[in-house]
Formats: C-alpha cells, structure tokens, sequence
C-alpha cells in the first residue's frame, strides 16, 4: 500500500515506523515542511507509566529514546517562600528535537521515506496520489480545515496566556512548579529538565496580568528578559530562551483545545494534535499522538479494508483520548482558576494541586510518597484540632460549626422515605435514623420535613407542623443522642410548585392520581406539563409561610435538634425564588440575584431569631440549573454563597439542579464538587459537596484538597448505614466508635479487613 504521513512531528514519525514495523512492504512517505532539524518547543515529558506501550511496539526506538531520557521521581512547588517537595512520581524528559531525530533514523532504518522542506498544500490532492493519507499536521492542521465539514472540529481556545522557552539553569532535581507573585498579579512557571544543560520553563499567567505586564506588544526577546526578571530568584543568572521562530510577536499563546467528531474521511485520517489536544500540564500530548499511531498500524494490518481499520481505531482511541483530555480539562481549569486557591497553606496548596487533573486519588498519592502524604494528613488533623500527632485521614477529622462538635466529616445527606402518616414519622424513621446514626457518619440529616400540609412534595413526607410530629422526631433524636455520637440535623422545606405530587417509588414529581392539593410557587409557573400551575404568592402568603418556618425550627429546637438545614435548592418554594427559571416576578421579590435572594434570606433571618445561638444552620443550594446562561450557573452560586455568608449562614450544602425539566446535567464522580470548591474557596464559607461520591478516597481527596469541609453520602448510605464503619475498616483505621453490642462484629470485620484485632480500649 502507499502511505503518506502528513507532518513530520511525532504522530507521522511514529506512524510510519509502527506500520513498517508490521508490513515492510508498505511503501511509507513522510512529508515535512521544516528541515531535519528544525523545531520549535524544548522538552516533553512521559510519565513512566505510559511509556511501556511505546517499548513494546518498537524497543529498538524506545531503548534509543530511553538513552537520552532526564528522569526525575520529585516535584518541588514553590510558593509563598516555601519549597514543597514530593516523590514517587516517575516522569522522564528528552528533548523535542532529540525525540524526532531518533524517530526519523528509525523510520528511515525500516525503509519510510522522509520528505523535508515540504509543504504539502492539500491532503485532498495527496490522498488522490496515495492509498491512505495519515494527517499528522499538527495543533493547527490544515487538512482539518479542509475537510471541516467531515471532522467537525470542536476548538475551544482556552482563557490563560503562556510562552514555551528554555533554560540553561539546572532543574535537575525535581519537576519544579513555580508562583510568583509580582506587581501586576501571579505568574508561574512549569519547569523540567530534559538533557544534561537544557530544561524546558513554561511561563503562564491569566489573560490581564498578561495585558498588564504587556507582552502583548514585546518582542520574543523583550518577553523573554521581562520573565526572567519575574523568575530571577530561581534561574541562578541564566537566561531564558525562545526558540519559537516560526511565531510572530511575543510567543505568547493560548492553549486551543481539539476534538474532532470524526477523524476519518475517504481515505484520509487524522492523527495526534491535528485531532486532539491534551494541555501541556498533563504532559501527554506526544504519548497520545505515538500511541494513536500504534493503534492505527495495529488495525491497518488487521483488519480487511481501510475502513474498518478506521471504524476500529476511532472505537479504540476515542474513550483513551476523551479520558485524558477530561484530566487535561480539569488540569487547564486549576491553572485557570489557581487565584482561587492563591490564599491555601502551602501544604493544601501543594495537595491540590497534585490532584488537579483527578487522575492521582488521596491513596495513590500515599503509594507516591507516604511520608509526604502522612505530613499532609497530620496537617490537616492538626488544623481540624485533633492534637499534634493524629495521623489519621481526613474523613476522620473532627469538624465544629458553632458549638456542635463533629466526630468526622461524613454526613449522611437528606433522603425522603415517603414512610410518614399525615406528616407524622413512624417507627420506619426511628429505625432508619438511627441505624444511619449508628453507622458511624458524623451528621445524619433529616429528609425535608415540611412546614405544613401543603408544604409536602408527597403525602408521606414528613413535616414539623403538628404537636405530634413533634413528639415522633423528639423520640428519634432522643434515640440517636442516648444511643449514638452521631449528630442529628433537621431539614426544613417547602415543596411549592413541586408539591402534591407522588411519593418516590411510584412515579417521582408526578401529580396524585387523586386528592391533589392546591400549589404556590413566587410565579404562576408548572413544574411540567402534568403538573398543575401554582399560584403566585401574595405578600401575605409569604408572610404566613415565613411564620411557618419559624414556628417549625421551634419545635426542632424543641425536639432537640442539633442543627436547622433550610432546603433551598431542587426547584422546590425557596429554590424556586432563587432561580430566574421559576421566578418572574416584578416586586422587590423577583430581577435581580439580590431580589431573587430576599425571600429565602428573610426566611433564614427569622429563623436563625428563634433558633438556638448555639446550633449551627445550613442552607442546601442548587449551584447549577444546568440550562446555561438562563438559569443559575455555578458563577452565580458563588453570589448566593456570599448573600449566605454574609447573613451568617454557618455552612452551605452545595448541590445542583432539579430546578427544571430541561437540565441536562453532566454526571459523572463527584460531578457537583466543583461547585462547593468555587464557593468555598471563592468566599471562604465552610461548604458540604455532596453528589456521586462514594469511595473513602473521594471524600479525602475532596476534604484534603479544600474542596469541602463536609462530604454528604445520600444513595451509599441507603445501600449501607455503615458505610463509614466500614470504610474506616477497611482503610485500617480503627479510631471510629461502633455501638457495644456491635463489638463482635466490628472485631471480625477488622480481622478480615487484615489488620488483625483492634488496639486495647478502641471503641
Ligand atoms: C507548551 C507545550 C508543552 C508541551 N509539553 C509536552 C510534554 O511535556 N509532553 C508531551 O507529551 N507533549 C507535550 N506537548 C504537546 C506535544 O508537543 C504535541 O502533543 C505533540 O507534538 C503532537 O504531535 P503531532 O505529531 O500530532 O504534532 P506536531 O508535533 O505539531 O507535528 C506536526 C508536524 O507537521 C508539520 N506540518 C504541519 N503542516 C504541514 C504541511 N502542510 N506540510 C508539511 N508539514 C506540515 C509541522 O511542521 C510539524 O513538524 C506540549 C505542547 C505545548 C504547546
Ligand atoms: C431517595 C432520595 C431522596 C432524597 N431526598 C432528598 C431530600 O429530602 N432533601 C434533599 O435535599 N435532597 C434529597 N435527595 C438528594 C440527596 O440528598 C443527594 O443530594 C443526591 O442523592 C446526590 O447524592 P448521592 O450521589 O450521594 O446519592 C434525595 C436523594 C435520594 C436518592
């Protein structure tokens, strides 16, 4: 067959070398508009990790390759006068130019032709010469312009500014971050070595200290002289260099994001950066282009026709590549967002940003580097209180809102059970709480009990509105206080335009088949088409519901209570206010975030009035209508968590969405987190995260990173009351309480979770 490769970079190297590997016969051009050895960039990294398929395609290129390897096991972060170092990591660097020197002689060794000081102005036109085009033109490809309406490329050209130079200074030791605070705001440096003298510096900064600075008019020299006055401390007098000639300006880019729909036409493909791009901070960019090429050569040998090798190798690379580019995303938005975290101790500043890329969980970390993960932990103990040498993981370290004292940060989040009678709790909520309570989580929240009959969603929700429910919830906080050391919250709501509708299991947000009961809602909105219209609230239904609230925390207080949790998020009354989706309204009540916020506020205020001084409040938001522009984006959930904070709203629960039926949110692990780390970081109010976290490895990396102080579990802990039992069972920690007459149990779990008996006097 005659293949051309379009580009001479590392994918159409790489691509001709696999495929004459598997079929010498193959007759393989590579074309390439710059000369041998031309090229722009300094060094890339692999991560040990990955270069093991490289090795097993070709050890003859990977053994030449692994020669000239710089290997450094460290990364060293420096900020705020602190040099932070952990190990473990196993990266290794070469020299972009030494990478595709060695590629051309083994192409050239197994028979491709390489073609330089070529520009190739159509693949169009090639591909009609030859029997398969590989595209491997690169960031800027134009084949992808060409057959645009095949790729359908999706470029999304990110917010920061960076510049790729050199070194002669030594970074030899460490992977080394740099943050450097200067008088037009941060600018840091990504720094490795990568041959014996020369060491990659990448200097990125956001978009307007950029501007402030000006290296948007300065020459490649200009800019270079301007980042070394900002790094001087750390370059030891050595210069740094552009070698970016085929750029005009400063060099100075920003990073664009590549996704193709397709990346195969007729008989062309798309190959490495030309289709996909990964951010330089995950430093994958040439082991994605090497390792799509070795894909494509395994299926073009394979398989029977061009097509079906194209069919497979979009199949096969397609899940690897959206995997690291979604790592790569969450890597470019810390960067990003890093003045976010400008204000962390060094320790958790360092911790995030190891864990950026969410590629590397809180236990991974702990095979990297124990001692430094240790140090990390007993930081965070120390912080949270619990004495100077707990070394223990951050799900167990205490938590104090007001005078309630947490025993860990696991809180088991609302649930309806849709089991009460006329609002009333039955003996299923005892023994629902309770068992939760005793499941070893810190904080059992109550599903939302409601503040009168037609402030249910269902009519078995549970509500605060009648002597006797106040008597059902006194026997079951009485139960978990006497029984547990759990805490127990209570969370107050109002259903709205969601309310009089079918309980959970039969068919959710759904009105009753009969007996439906009329809805109010801040404007005549529907939930659905099924559902019926609510009726405006009038200033004296506001009134009389504010009054309920009130009336309601009384009897929690009442009830003994330890904390009040104020539902307003999931689309239901106060939710409903917050967002413009549901709330039209034209008084001091509707407009603005501030007007849509005053109801919910003057709720807060006059229960916080009757609420014990004490006993802490939190408030459970939705950060995310997940509609876009028209409704709440996280943006302006760090608005609501202002107004919160500043009205004295302890903690905010951050969740997201059921505000709309046309949400699409976008699930995934921990999908709401980032929510609450925005609002918590951005403001500095204490916040739970909750949503799609389930593994102990989760919620220490979440609380380690300062993404949350608390971490809401709903669906794990219906699967399992003792999930933090068991969690701290199995990761060996045996400083969690268990109920006495659970001690047999607990003592064999720990001999199966292989850690043998617990210490004398472990409860
Ligand atoms: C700042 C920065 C740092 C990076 N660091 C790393 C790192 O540490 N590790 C890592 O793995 N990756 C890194 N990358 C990414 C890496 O450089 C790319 O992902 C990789 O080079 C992609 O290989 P490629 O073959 O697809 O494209 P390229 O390497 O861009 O090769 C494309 C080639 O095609 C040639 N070409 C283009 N058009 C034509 C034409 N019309 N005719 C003839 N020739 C043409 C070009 O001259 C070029 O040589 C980094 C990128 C940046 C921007
Ligand atoms: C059965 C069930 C009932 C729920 N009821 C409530 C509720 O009453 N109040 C509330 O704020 N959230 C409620 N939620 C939402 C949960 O508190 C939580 O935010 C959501 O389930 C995501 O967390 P998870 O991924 O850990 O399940 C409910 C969730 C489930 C599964």
């Amino acid at each position: 067959m005659k293949i051309a490769c379009l580009g001479g970079g590392p994918a159409g190297l790489y691509s001709a070398i696999s495929i004459k590997l598997r079929d010498a016969t193959h007759d393989v051009t590579v074309f390439e508009r710059n000369r041998p050895n031309d090229t722009f960039g300094w060094g890339v990294v692999f991560s040990n990790e990955t270069f093991d398929n490289i090795a097993s395609n070709d050890p003859a290129s990977a053994q030449a390759i692994r020669e000239h390897f710089a290997y450094w096991d460290d990364i060293a972060v420096n900020y705020r006068g602190e040099r932070i170092v952990s190990t473990g990591h196993g990266f290794s660097g070469i020299a972009r130019k030494t990478l595709l020197l060695l590629l051309q002689e083994r192409a050239s060794e197994l028979g491709a032709k390489l073609r330089f000081q070529t520009e190739i102005a159509s693949a169009g036109e090639l591909a009609k010469e030859y029997d398969f085009v590989i595209a491997a033109d690169g960031l800027n490809s134009k084949t992808r312009n060409e057959f645009a309406h095949a790729f359908k490329p999706a470029i999304d050209t990110r917010k920061n500014k960076f510049v790729w130079l050199g070194t002669r200074q030594k970074f030899d030791d460490a992977f080394t971050f740099i943050f450097e605070e200067t008088e037009h705001g941060w600018v840091w440096a990504h720094a490795y070595q990568f041959d014996a003298d020369t060491a990659t510096f990448i200097v990125e900064s956001s978009e307007s200290v950029w501007r402030k600075f000006g290296f948007a008019t300065m020459s490649q020299d200009e800019s270079c002289r301007t980042c070394e006055r900002i790094f001087e401390r750390y370059l030891g007098g050595h210069r740094l260099m552009s070698n970016a000639t085929h750029l005009r300006g400063s060099a100075w880019l920003n990073f664009p994001r590549v996704l193709c729909e397709t990346w195969s036409h007729e008989n062309i493909v798309l190959m490495g950066d030309a289709a996909a791009t990964a951010h330089f901070s995950v430093g994958s960019g040439t082991k994605l282009a090497m390792e799509s090429a070795i894909a494509m050569a395994d299926y073009l040998a394979s398989e029977p026709t061009l097509q079906a090798a194209f069919a497979k190798y979009e199949d096969a690379r397609r899940t690897e590549v959206l995997r690291l580019q979604s790592a790569a995303r969450n890597s470019l938005e810390w960067f990003e967002d890093v003045e976010r975290y400008l204000h962390l101790d060094p320790v958790q500043f360092n911790y995030s940003l190891l864990t950026r890329s969410q590629r590397i969980s809180h236990e991974n970390l702990r095979l990297r580097d124990r001692d430094w993960l240790e140090g990390a932990e007993a930081w965070f103990q120390r912080l949270a209180g619990a004495g100077d040498n707990t070394i223990r993981r951050p799900m167990f370290a205490p938590f104090r809102l007001r005078d309630m004292r947490l025993k860990n940060r696991i809180v088991v989040s609302p649930m309806a059970q849709y089991k009460a009678v006329d609002g009333c709790p039955t003996d299923w909520h005892l023994v629902h709480y309770g068992e939760r309570a005793k499941g070893g989580a810190a904080l059992v929240c109550t599903e939302m009990t409601c503040v009168s009959p037609e402030g249910r969603i269902t009519p078995g929700c549970t509500g605060m509105y009648a002597p006797e429910h106040e008597r059902a919830w006194t026997r079951i906080v009485d139960f978990v206080h006497a029984e547990t050391d759990a805490k127990i919250c209570c969370q107050l709501g109002h259903s709205g335009a969601k309310g009089s509708t079918q309980l959970g299991w039969e068919e959710m947000d759904a009105p009753l088949k009969s007996g439906n009961w009329p809805v109010m809602a801040p404007s005549p909105v529907t939930w659905s088409e099924r559902n019926q219209r609510a009726r405006a609230m009038t200033r004296a239904d506001m009134d009389r519901v504010r009054e309920e609230f009130v009336v309601a925390a009384e009897m929690a207080a009442r009830a003994g209570f330890d904390m009040l949790e104020i539902h307003c998020a999931h689309g239901y009354l106060l939710s409903s206010f917050i967002t413009p989706l549901t709330n039209w309204r034209t008084d001091n009540y509707g407009g603005s975030l501030q007007n849509r916020m005053r109801y919910p506020l003057e709720i807060f205020q006059a229960v916080r009035e009757v609420w014990p001084a004490a006993k802490p409040i939190s408030v459970r938001i939705s950060a995310n209508d997940w509609v876009g522009a028209e409704g709440i984006e996280p943006r302006d959930a760090v608005g609501i968590g202002r107004m919160l904070q500043e009205a004295g709203v302890d903690i905010c629960d951050v969740s997201a969405g059921q505000t709309s039926v046309k949400a699409r949110p976008v699930y995934g692990r921990m999908f709401q987190t980032p929510f609450s780390d925005r609002i918590r970081n951005e403001i500095g109010i204490a916040t739970m995260a909750v949503g799609n976290i389930y593994e102990p490895d989760h919620v220490n990396s979440i609380l380690m990173a300062g993404r949350a102080d608390l971490v809401c579990l709903a669906r794990p802990h219906l699967a399992n009351p003792y999930w933090t039992l068991h969690a701290a069972a199995r990761l060996g920690d045996r400083g969690e309480a268990w109920p006495p007459p659970y001690y047999a149990g607990r003592d064999q779990l720990y001999r199966l979770a292989g850690s043998g008996e617990p210490p004398a006097g472990a409860v």
